[in-house]
């Protein structure tokens, strides 16, 4: 069938119908649509047999859904109506919810219903976007998949199956029409909500719009909540940061909450930071605040100086995971197997996040395992650098550059590992850098429906990651330049049947799991691993003999320097609109003028002398000195520097 899908965001939800549908032979346009004239045109142009709606914020016009069959897909059960369905599922502690697939009629979210799948909601809850990427992603594919099933059958048309009308809804369906969630529902009153009901208040809201409050007497919007079960202290207190998050006293102990977005206010303006190199390491001598307003970002990165005499409390990777707390890299052992899991915020790595996972991968590569299993985040694979972070900083290009140094440097260990066996476990969507990351594992292997892109062009990139080496590894240079090319996502299926993946496994991440630890423990005791290794380790040295992976990075990196640095914006401009969802503020004055390619250009011996015109951002200053490792290799700092943030 010929089917348009009209859409607010070719999100990840329409990502993965479009991936499901294509498979099974329908061909899809896809239509972003902001106004009732574009889904006008959209559907007299391609004249569809079917309109679907994945995420559509507005209403269909009568002229569109009067002649064509308009399926919408609401994240709510049967009789559930409204924007908020997700939001108020979670914080009512709703046992079940569902998705139900409407057909567009003159009222909102009233039409006949095709199809309703439910599913369950454990006590702790997934945050909202958490849920909406997965079990209402998986139910919303069954439904639409139901429904066009029964167009393909003739039985709609032929009136031997019509769709339930929710006017004819039995008394007893738990669905009702509720209005918009408003920050004064979200409202966190410190003194009074225990650490349960604040984290669902903050998860209701995660990643839009976020849960409005106030820290340090300033206006914030609060995501990524964790509940602590040790750390206690006076409610709405910060009593200790770890790994960008901040830990906040509640009335029964504490939570952590990883990002913020400053809600700006008078007293956001440039402020200028002193940063000098002491014994103990880097150190602010000014207290100021980075405008930063509108950008969700690591909270100690937001709050900056604020945080002056808050304590650290580092958790090591290996600390056992027994109780409830925030940890965003962990690693576990089983057998001759080690567990390496990072669950970065929407899956964007910024510099600090990759070093520390460099670490983190040193680590496990240290010990007397056989394999090393890299699991990525629940929700995302990874989505590469973190663009948030870059945009934030005082000169995006630079920062882009540290980024991109700084996942190329966790990537080149992990191809030259020749003592492991190294296996990338996709429970999520990757993309982008996030999407090549994994191809640097021996071995790949996804979830059944993860959906995977992996491109840049969208960005304005070339990119990095070693992608000129790893990917026409695996699928050929033809397919490579493709996949590249085209921005489309894959889905796992696809991504088999190339090379891109070696296997899928399971329908949900605890299948999933289960799943690849039976094939890991089975390969770590294999009688031929040995011999395996020694292949893998062959295999490298004749790669290297060929071409060298230093070749294939400073290629790669010339060419993203001219992306970052050179007279052409699109980059710059791609990661603006991304960032801000397409309303980004003026900008009063960048660093990442063009025409800098000259002044950036390396020194002798590869170095780079730079200025730092900023700490690295979101980097705890204090872990760069007392880390095992450094600044990226290629730049230095030198002595006391001013910093602006602009
Ligand atoms: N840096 C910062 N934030 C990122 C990010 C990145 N690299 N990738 C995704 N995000 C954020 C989005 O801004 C969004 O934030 P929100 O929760 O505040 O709305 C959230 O993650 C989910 O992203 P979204 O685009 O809604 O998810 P999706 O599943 O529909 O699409 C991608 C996934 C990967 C296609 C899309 O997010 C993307 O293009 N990301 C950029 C990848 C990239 O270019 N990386 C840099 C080059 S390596």
């Amino acid at each position: 069938m010929k089917i348009l899908f009209l859409t607010s965001a070719h999100n990840s939800l329409s990502q993965r119908l479009l991936v499901e549908l294509s498979e099974r032979g329908h061909d899809i346009h896809v239509c972003v649509a902001a106004t009732g004239e574009t889904m006008i045109s959209a559907a007299s142009d391609k004249l569809p047999d079917l309109i679907i709606a994945p995420m559509l914020k507005l209403a269909i016009p009568e002229e569109v859904w009067s002649r064509y069959i308009c399926l919408i897909v609401h994240p709510g059960i049967k009789g559930d109506r409204g924007p908020s369905s997700l939001d108020w599922a979670i914080a009512n502690g709703e046992r079940t919810w569902g998705v139900t697939i409407l057909q567009a009629t003159a009222e909102l979210d009233a039409g006949p219903i095709w199809a309703s799948h439910e599913f369950v909601l454990e006590p702790d809850a997934p945050s909202k976007s958490s849920l909406y990427r997965g079990r209402v992603t998986d139910a919303a594919v069954r439904g639409v998949l139901e429904a066009v099933a029964r167009i393909e059958s003739g039985e709609f048309q032929s009136g031997a199956w019509r769709p339930e009308m929710s006017s004819s809804l039995s008394s007893d369906v738990r669905g009702c029409l509720r209005g918009p969630m408003r920050q004064a529902d979200r409202a966190i009153d410190w003194l009074r909500d225990d650490t349960a009901a604040i984290v669902m208040k903050i998860r209701a809201a995660d990643s839009a719009p976020g849960v409005r409050s106030t820290l340090f007497g300033r206006s914030f919007s609060l995501y990524g909540a964790h509940e602590e079960e040790f750390l206690k202290g006076p409610p709405g207190q910060v009593l200790a940061r770890r790994d960008g998050a901040i830990c906040i006293g509640t009335a029964d102990g504490a939570v952590w909450v990883s990002h913020l977005k400053s809600n700006g206010g008078p007293d956001f303006q440039k402020q200028t930071w002193h940063l000098s190199l002491s014994e103990g390491g880097w150190k602010f001598s000014n207290i100021g605040l980075p405008s930063v307003d509108g950008i969700k970002l690591p909270a100690t990165q937001v709050l900056g100086p604020l945080l002056q005499g808050v304590a650290d409390a580092p958790l090591s990777i290996d600390a056992p995971a027994d109780y409830r707390t925030y940890r965003e890299i962990a690693y576990t052992e089983e057998a001759d197997v080690g567990y390496l899991s990072f669950d970065f915020y929407n899956g964007a790595m910024n510099t600090t996040q990759c070093y520390r996972l460099r670490n983190a991968f040193l680590y496990a590569r240290s010990r007397p395992t056989r394999v090393i299993v890299l699991l990525g985040g629940r929700d995302f694979w990874s989505n590469g650098i973190d663009l948030n972070t870059i945009e934030a900083s005082v000169d995006p290009a630079e920062e882009s550059w540290r980024n991109i140094n700084a996942i190329d440097d966790l990537i080149v260990e992990i191809l030259n590992t020749t003592c492991h066996l190294v296996i990338a476990g996709l429970r999520g969507n990757a993309g982008a850098g996030g999407a090549m990351l994994a191809l640097a594992a021996d071995r790949v292997f996804a979830m059944s429906g993860v959906v995977l892109n992996p491109h840049y062009r969208s960005m304005g990139l070339y990119g990095s990651e070693y992608w000129t080496y790893t990917l026409p590894r695996r699928v050929g240079r033809t397919r490579a330049l493709e996949l590249t090319e085209s921005c489309q996502p894959i889905g796992a299926q696809a991504a088999r049947q190339i090379g891109f993946i070696d296997d899928i496994f399971g329908n949900d991440a605890s299948s999933f799991e289960a799943e690849l630890r039976e094939w890991v423990a089975h390969i770590a005791q294999d009688r031929e691993f040995r011999r395996l290794l020694r292949r893998k380790h062959e295999s490298r040295l004749d790669d290297e003999c060929f071409k060298p992976l230093a070749a294939y990075r400073a290629e790669e990196l010339d060419r993203m320097r001219v992306n970052f640095f050179g007279p052409n914006r699109t980059y710059h401009e791609a990661r603006r609109r991304f960032v801000f969802k397409g309303k980004a503020p003026r900008r009063e004055s960048s660093l990442s003028a063009p025409g800098r390619l000259d002044d950036l250009q390396a020194g002798p011996n590869g170095v780079r002398t730079v200025e730092p015109s900023v700490p690295p951002v979101g980097l705890d200053v204090r872990g760069v000195t007392q880390g095992n490792h450094h600044l990226p290799p290629h730049w230095q700092f030198a002595g006391s520097t001013a910093l602006v943030w602009a």
